[in-house]
């Protein structure tokens, strides 16, 4: 039986993420698009063999996706919250829910007018919390499963045009992303340098890694210092390499932090120089503004300094797309370059990146 899902990926990588889906699925179709960014594809393979595929091998650009399973008119009206709620209570997937189980619904508007940061639309007569409330309560009345937010196993994804609501229930690991639409949402500390430290955060919780206490770390581009402050918080002794200052917060961590003033190609030159065996990182990260085919080279160049378990987080910075230019081609021949030398290379197009992606490479 086909299958139909609801993929979200950033606007300017909207067809880097259906041609990259095509590849999971040759006879894959695009159907409608609901906002930049937001459209369905359907499969010519049922939904799990479909869902399998893609989550074994994670495309790069689009950043969640589910299955929809049932389409629901709306009236703009509070009514709407009622039909979707019988439409939940006879969904065919709720038997996958059992009293052990636990769900979170996930809760989309979207409409003409902007979005406040509550998530509220003025185009709705409730809230995506209101039908959060109604429709989890449907779920444990019919199930008996447990809703958990934070850690669901299943979720339950709502997406609501003017027009119609979508509805889908699927294992949380199938989605691409913990949340709704992959919008990852992060407050912001006093003590945070700069906006890039929630790229680092969020590419550590995507690749499923986690900073050691202890090690070293070269930080490549690292000025103002934002993902340079996260790695000494976590207790990393770090190299932060850039022509450019780093935040005068970070003297307070003393010696654990050296600063080369100058650029990664410098650096690599005056390190090989100095020894023929030199000392090497456990983690390598970079954020450097740079050609992506430029990044890749240097990062293997790099390789000497990497130690033998250690990986690679970095940003690639990709052009606009043009007629002339394609920088989902751009960064694959980057990753291509690196692949020569870290076989084991993942991209993601976060929420926090905006014309760039991240990548996670290593030996093995
Ligand atoms: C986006 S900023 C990095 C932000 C940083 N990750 C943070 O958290 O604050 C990019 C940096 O790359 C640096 N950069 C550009 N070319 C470089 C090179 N060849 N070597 C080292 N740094 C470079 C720039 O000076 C700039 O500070």
């Amino acid at each position: 039986m086909p299958s139909t899902f609801l993929v979200t990926a950033a606007p300017e990588f909207e067809s880097a993420a259906l041609d990259e889906l095509k590849g999971y699925d040759i006879n894959l179709k695009p159907g409608q698009r609901l906002a930049p960014g937001l459209f369905f594809v359907s499969s010519s393979v049922p939904d799990f063999d479909f869902t399998a595929k893609v989550t074994s091998e994670p495309p790069t650009y689009a950043r969640h996706m589910f299955p929809v399973a049932a389409t629901v008119p709306l009236e703009l009206a509070p009514a709407d919250l009622d039909k979707m709620a019988e439409a939940v209570s006879k969904l065919f997937e709720l038997e996958k829910l059992t009293p052990g189980t636990s769900f979170a619904v996930q809760a989309r508007l979207i409409g003409d007018s902007d979005e406040g940061s509550d998530g509220n639309l003025k185009d709705f007569p409730y809230t995506p919390y209101a039908i959060k409330e109604k429709l989890a309560a449907v779920i444990v009345q019919k199930t008996g499963a447990t809703e958990n937010i934070k850690a669901p196993q299943m979720v339950l994804s709502v997406v609501c045009s003017k027009e119609r609501a979508y509805i889908g229930l699927s294992a949380a690991v199938d989605n691409l992303s913990d949340w709704a639409g992959g919008v990852r949402r992060m407050a912001k500390m006093p003590e945070q340098i700069s906006r890039a430290e929630f790229k680092l955060q969020e590419a550590l919780e995507v690749f499923g890694l986690e900073l050691p206490s202890k090690g070293r770390v070269l930080d490549l581009g690292a000025a103002p210092g934002g993902w340079t402050r996260l790695l000494l918080e976590a207790g990393l002794l770090v190299t932060a390499v850039d022509p450019a200052n780093l935040d005068t917060g970070l003297r307070k961590y003393g010696s654990r932090l050296t600063h080369f003033r100058g650029t990664a190609q410098r650096f690599l030159e005056k390190t090989l120089l100095d020894s023929k065996k030199p000392h090497r990182f456990d983690i390598i990260v970079g954020d450097m503004r740079m050609d992506a085919g430029q990044v890749a080279e240097l990062l293997v160049d790099f390789e000497p300094l990497l130690g033998e378990d250690g990986f690679i987080l970095t940003t690639l910075k990709l052009p606009m797309a043009s007629p002339k230019i394609q920088p989902e081609k751009i960064a694959s021949d980057a990753i291509q370059i690196l692949k020569t030398t870290y076989p084991i290379v993942q991209a993601r197009q976060l929420f926090h990146n905006r014309q760039e992606i991240t990548l996670y490479a290593t030996r093995e």
